[in-house]
């Protein structure tokens, strides 16, 4: 049992669940969904628990049990919450600047391979591929993005943006060091947005879970953002472990802002590249 969750249990509040109720409730869910959610950050879940309950118009987390038992509708929108798929093309500008640099290193293997692991919907993958084609190493590296959830592999590998984002993704472009127009990139038409389908193709997108599944390359580069933060301390450990064993020596890999492998026990295998940015290299 994560300690953080028995914390919960002493608080007050009556519509609080408790660290036995959500237990009991993400039992359920793993039951009902085939993913084991016990490995997520018992603070966060509660926020999520506790939001869902008042969207869904119950009046506790009893109710919201048994809703789940007869609504798969429910169980899918739990499911989104736990998984938040909160997610930007450049996110954190200065640390894909950091990533251009790192590039040319990347440049001096025949054939790189980098895996964007938590990929979510797409966009992480497509300011990765936009990177590659401005280094010239598009066409020789080999991309992998893999998520929990089908359902945004399939709108990751899909292209499509939302067209209202795409000043935002522009200024984050050139915050990274972008000298070119994102907009080459991406084809609009019938009020919707499509990135390079050029681009895109070469990608191998997959279901990947990073708490129980293997390891399947070894890579170059991984970036992994803004995915480990939301487990418990073993479930960290255990991602953790499974990037170390798909990162080869030397290769480099990418973190969210606060995330570190450097509580993890890997932690002499890594030196942080650019200090203030969470990009790692595996030095042994
Ligand atoms: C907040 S998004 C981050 C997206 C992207 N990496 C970024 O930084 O913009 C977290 C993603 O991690 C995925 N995720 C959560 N648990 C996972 C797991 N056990 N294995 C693989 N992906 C997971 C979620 O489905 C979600 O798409």
């Amino acid at each position: 049992m994560n300690p953080l969750l028995l914390r919960i249990d002493s608080e007050p509040d009556g519509l609080v669940p408790s660290g036995r109720e959500l237990s009991a409730f993400v039992e359920r869910m793993s039951e009902l969904c085939g993913t084991d959610f016990r490995r997520y950050q018992g603070p966060g879940l509660l926020r999520r628990v506790r939001r869902r309950i008042a969207s869904e118009g119950v009046a506790d987390i009893h109710e919201l049990l048994a809703r789940l038992d007869g609504d798969p509708g429910c169980v899918e929108r739990v499911r989104a919450d736990m998984t938040l798929h909160v997610t930007t093309m450049f996110r954190d500008p200065d640390f894909f600047a950091e990533v251009r640099r790192v590039l040319s290193a990347l440049a001096t293997y025949p054939s790189p391979r980098l895996w964007v692991a938590g990929c979510a919907t797409g966009p992480e993958v497509y300011s990765y591929l936009v990177l590659l084609k401005e280094a010239g190493l598009h066409q020789r590296c080999r991309v992998y993005a893999t998520d929990l959830s089908p359902r945004v592999v399939n709108r990751a590998r899909s292209g499509k943006i939302d067209p209202g984002l795409l000043p935002e993704y522009e200024a984050g472009y050139r915050r990274s060091g972008g000298k070119g127009h994102l907009l080459d990139h991406i084809e609009q038409r019938d009020g919707a947005a499509w990135f390079d389908r050029g681009l895109l193709d070469g990608v191998v997108f997959g279901v990947h879970n990073l708490l129980t599944d293997a390891s399947f390359n070894e890579f170059h580069f991984v970036s992994c953002r803004n995915v480990t933060m939301y487990f418990d301390s073993i479930g960290q450990r255990h991602a953790h472990t499974l990037i170390h064993e798909s990162l080869r020596p030397l290769g480099w890999l990418g973190l969210g802002i606060g995330e570190s492998p450097l509580h993890s026990p890997f932690q002499p295998d890594y030196r942080q590249v650019a200090s203030g940015q969470p990009l790692y290299q595996r030095i042994r």
